[in-house]
């Protein structure tokens, strides 16, 4: 795949017709011709070694991308576990392996209480971890029963995944565990064909609770990325998720290679000149960063979006309910994967409605949410963009086994 396409596309305008210059996209990112000028006189061969140019998506904190089939045993599923999807890449996760079950239990440590107050995404993504799991345990010949919340004094402890010996079971979902990564690059001017959104809907039939609302049309599409613009707005403008956000994005290898965690410049679907330049340049401030996120939003993110997903679930509230709806949700992500197709998370939109309601501000957005979803008593649990990539994505860091098995 090309990877010095044009920093921008749109799904509705010409690809080529419409990139902007690495200046202005440079200049988007808050970072002028001053820290340029730094960059090359001499701190520029430091930021190579210190924020690893040259080692994008490599080196120990990517290892479990590679090693994820190893271990054959019911441990080794674990794995898999920890490549699923989940938010901010807290990977919120804690496993206890006996010989019998695989325990999940939540790390309240992880929690991101101003982005994520009601813990809604920490619950979707524990959810994506054990689909993954699940079917680390059948492809190494394990059949798994999960049970959710199996303690009802302790919250954190959400699964209890029993298994026992059977068959190998090995699918397209499990094969394409460690090629499965969030893409926030541009996507192609290119629809996804209905017959392709309703074979990623069948992935949703074994949750009968859980249900997926497709937003295809050029209407519903430009309602939901006005919404997702002006959640992303009232975003960083509440300061307290803004920190929150900020605090988890790692900057430099050092930071990578410590915490192993968080989003990072390498996982942002830059072309390689541009992230090349990125880590040249100073680190961006918090309020540049969001700037350029909305910038990104704007003329990336939901400019290139063939269509939105939106994961729902009776009432909206219910952990179980979520963590059944991360399962779902990490089985279509694995299944676009597998169909050749890029999908971006984007849950600005619900970040935003659960903070109006911890703050007790009016609700500006469910409602607005709630007419595009159309499926009055469901909440929305999760949304994201899918689409034809323009370039592959690169693959965000894991914390090792050691550090999650207890
Ligand atoms: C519940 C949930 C919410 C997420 N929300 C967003 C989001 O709003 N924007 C985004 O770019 N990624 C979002 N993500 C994607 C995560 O940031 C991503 O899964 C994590 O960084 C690990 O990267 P990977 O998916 O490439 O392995 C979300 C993931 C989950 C499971």
């Amino acid at each position: 795949m090309p990877d010095d396409t044009p920093e921008f596309s749109a799904v509705t305008g010409d690809r080529a017709s419409r990139p902007i210059s690495r200046r202005s996209a440079l200049k988007a990112m808050g970072l002028g011709g001053a820290t340029i000028l730094v960059g090359a006189s001499g701190a520029a061969s430091y930021r190579v070694f210190d924020n690893g140019v040259l080692d994008a998506g490599s080196g120990a904190p990517y290892d479990a991308w590679s090693q994820w089939r190893d271990d054959d045993s019911p441990k080794g599923a674990v794995g898999a576990a920890i490549l699923a999807a989940n938010p901010h890449n807290t990977q919120p996760w804690i496993f206890h392996v006996t010989d019998r079950s695989v325990d999940v239990f939540a790390d309240p440590s992880r929690d991101m209480p101003a982005v994520d107050p009601y813990r809604r995404e920490h619950h979707v993504g524990l959810g994506c971890a054990v689909e993954n799991l699940v079917l680390g345990l059948g492809a190494r010949g394990f059949r798994a029963e999960v049970k959710w919340l199996p303690d009802p004094a302790d919250e954190t402890y959400v699964a209890a995944v029993a298994f026992e010996p059977a068959p190998v079971s090995t699918s397209s979902l499990h094969e394409v565990i460690g090629d499965r990564h969030s893409n926030r690059g541009p996507y192609r001017a290119q629809r996804v064909p209905r017959t392709v959104l309703e074979g990623l809907s069948a992935h949703v039939a074994e949750s009968p609770d859980v249900q997926l609302r497709w937003l295809a049309s050029d209407s519903d599409r430009e309602a939901m990325s006005a919404l997702i613009l002006e959640a992303t707005e009232a975003f960083i403008d509440d300061r307290g998720q803004s920190e929150e956000s900020f605090s988890w994005f790692r900057n430099s290898r050092d930071d990578i290679d410590k915490h192993r965690d968080g989003p990072t410049l390498d996982a942002q679907g830059f072309s390689t000149t541009t992230l090349t330049v990125a880590k040249l340049l100073p680190a961006s401030s918090r309020s540049a960063g969001d700037r350029f996120w909305l910038d990104q939003t704007r003329t990336v993110h939901t400019a290139t979006a063939a269509a939105y997903g939106i994961i729902t679930v009776p009432g909206g509230d219910h952990v179980t309910d979520r963590l059944q709806a991360g399962r779902v949700l990490q089985r279509i992500h694995l299944a676009a994967t597998a169909d050749g197709l890029a999908l971006q998370h984007m849950n600005q939109v619900t970040e935003r409605i659960d903070r109006e309601r911890q703050l007790g501000l009016p609700a500006t957005f469910a409602p607005r949410l709630q007419d595009l979803v159309a499926q009055p008593g469901r909440g929305a649990v999760v949304a994201f963009r899918l689409g034809h990539a323009i370039r592959t994505a690169r693959p965000s860091p894991r914390r090792p086994l050691g550090a999650v098995i207890r």
